[in-house]
């Protein structure tokens, strides 16, 4: 019988440099599509899949993060007051079981391999998440559910697979597909960042894996190596040498890069024209607007 997945990481101790000056205070994991901070997203994601422990791995001035999944007991306590149900209904959503989330420090930015490698001694030798809560993914049945559907079958690794346009290769690690099974794909292994004319295919990783305990002990070996950005990508890619499959998950669903501010506009616009209350104005203002500018060209 294959171990449940039930702990994840969430890597946010990254410096979120592309949206500066806001993050030189905001984390960037605590800005807002509408009015749910991303880690918001990310959390439920985890919890429909069935994750029960949440591991975040955070640096320094990430504080507000913590915050966020505290009780509030003065605030609870003014909304009750004011009889505000509905509101107080929203907040239980940011509350966490005791025991159920632990912050890990990343005393160092040394990349995204070393900031789950941070977190290796909250796993012990089971399969685990990883979610990065800027890659936002709109689906009728959380991405990551799927993938845990998927690994039941497979076991192994397996990471969340997109196609994207041969030019935008070099922005992601890339699959070199063994064998393409649908939404499941085989993997011979993965490129990080190559370059257009050296991409092995058009399958890109974004962030959501279901990864062995075995990466954590290549990430070991890497973190007694040189300097230097740790990679992710590589220490899976060297389980597959190492008899462990890797998968590529075809995930159903449309994923935002809010890492970037033009995917965090796209997600902020598209998430609020799925709100009831926000739909028919928003779309009236954008009609408008496409109409000035058209009228400008
Ligand atoms: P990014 O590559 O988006 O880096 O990291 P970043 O620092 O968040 O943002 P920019 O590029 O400076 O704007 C991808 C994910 O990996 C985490 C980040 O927090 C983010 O969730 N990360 C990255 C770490 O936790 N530690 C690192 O050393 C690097």
């Amino acid at each position: 019988m294959r171990k449940k997945v039930t702990k994840a990481i969430f890597p946010v101790a990254g410096l979120g440099t592309r949206f500066l000056p806001a993050t030189k205070s905001v984390p960037k994991e605590i800005m807002t599509l509408v009015d749910r901070p991303l880690v918001q997203y990310a959390i439920d994601e985890a919890r429909a899949a069935g994750i029960k422990e949440f591991i975040f791995v955070t640096s320094r001035g990430k504080g507000a993060l913590e915050d966020y999944f505290d009780h509030s007991p003065i605030l609870e306590q003014e909304l009750r007051k004011k009889g505000k149900e509905d509101l107080l209904e929203i907040l239980k959503d940011t509350n966490m079981d005791s025991g159920a989330i632990a912050y890990i420090r990343q005393h160092k930015a040394l990349g995204l391999g070393h900031a789950v490698w941070c977190a290796r001694r909250l796993i012990a030798n089971e399969p685990f998440a990883v979610i990065l809560p800027d890659d936002v993914i709109a689906a009728e049945k959380p991405c990551l559910q799927q993938m845990v559907e998927a690994y039941e079958e497979t076991g192994g690794n397996m990471v969340a697979a997109m196609e994207v346009a041969p030019e935008k290769a070099s922005s992601y690690g890339v699959l070199d597909v063994k064998e393409d099974m649908g939404s499941v794909v085989s993997v011979n292994g993965m490129v990080e960042k190559p370059k257009q004319e050296d991409a092995p295919s058009n399958l890109a990783v974004i962030g959501r894996y279901i990864l062995s305990p075995s990466v954590l002990r290549n990430l070991n070996q890497r973190k007694q190596g040189t300097g230097g950005e740790i990679q992710l990508t590589d220490a899976i890619a060297e389980d597959i040498a190492g008899d462990v499959p890797v998968y590529g998950y075809r995930f159903k669903g449309k994923r935002f890069d809010c890492g970037s501010k033009a995917g965090f506009l796209r997600a902020t616009v598209a998430f609020a024209l799925a709100r009831d209350e926000l739909r028919d104005d928003l779309m009236e203002y954008i009609t408008e607007v496409a109409q000035v500018s058209r009228a400008a060209e």
